[in-house]
């Protein structure tokens, strides 16, 4: 199976958001070999793009949930109990660019945490940063960044453990790594996850992401370490995200 997870960010209004759920669903009317389709919009678009979308092979996940399971006084957070409610049933943890904003591995943890006590699955967003990559210690950095979101956190076992490996010098920039790069990375991932959690081999799904595009969609959905890919940029045009959506088609058809 293939995953696609769109990540719209901090983009799109409740209508436009509603508006392209839409016309994605529509493009999948009545195909098949689909991959699964996960879409993250904003909060405030979740519970009218579930409204567009319930009933559809698509599944709502949400950008990023607060680090306590339970509701509580943390004004401004959403928890997943919350994101439950409105019928989100992923959430991506740690992505860089909240890293980037502040967001430190205790905080990564936590929320990791906290979303593994609740219904959701959360999506752990991992990466080296361009100086990482060019001092050769971007295998170590991922690495730690893994052992740190899951040490100690309790994984229920009906949970699927999903990883996200986006390089932070890919995302936005039109730069994708070798084909190489990201087996060996997706390789370690999944051995260190296994490590980490006593888990199967097959029980841990690794996603690649950072500029995804309908061009370079199907090279990486063919790698059988390549469980699937989050994207950014190129899943907020129908067009080119519909276009990664034929890319896994051809590729899960060709793997039949
Ligand atoms: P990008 O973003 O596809 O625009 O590079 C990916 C991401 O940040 O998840």
């Amino acid at each position: 199976m293939k995953y696609i997870v769109a990540n719209w960010k901090m983009n799109l209004g409740v209508r436009e958001s509603v508006a392209l759920a839409r016309g994605v669903l529509r493009y999948m009317r009545g195909k098949e070999d689909l991959p699964e389709l996960i879409l993250c919009p904003s909060l405030t678009a979740l519970s009218e793009v579930y409204k567009a979308t319930a009933r559809s092979r698509s599944s709502l996940g949400a950008q990023t949930c607060g680090p306590e399971y339970r509701s509580g006084a943390h004004t401004g957070e959403v928890s997943p109990a919350q994101l439950e409610d409105v019928h989100a049933k992923y959430v991506l943890i740690g992505h860089s660019e909240r890293r980037h904003a502040g967001e430190g591995p205790d905080q990564v943890r936590r929320k990791f945490a906290a979303a593994n006590a609740s219904r959701l699955t959360p999506i752990l967003c991992v990466g080296e940063s361009l100086d990482d990559k060019e001092s050769g210690i971007a295998l170590e950095v991922v690495r730690e960044q893994i052992e740190q979101a899951m040490k100690h956190v309790d994984i229920p076992l009906k949970k699927q453990i999903f990883v996200a490996y986006e390089p932070v010098w890919a995302i936005g920039s039109g730069e994708t790594p070798d084909p190489g790069y990201i087996i060996e990375m997706h390789t370690m991932i999944r051995d260190a996850v296994c490590e980490m959690t006593g888990r199967s081999l097959d029980s841990v799904y690794v996603l690649y992401g950072g500029s995804v595009n309908d061009e370079n969609a199907y090279q990486l959905l063919r790698e059988s370490q390549v469980d699937g890919v989050l994207v950014g940029g190129a899943s907020l045009k129908l067009q080119s995200f519909t276009g990664i959506i034929d890319a896994a088609h051809e590729v899960i058809v060709a793997q039949k």
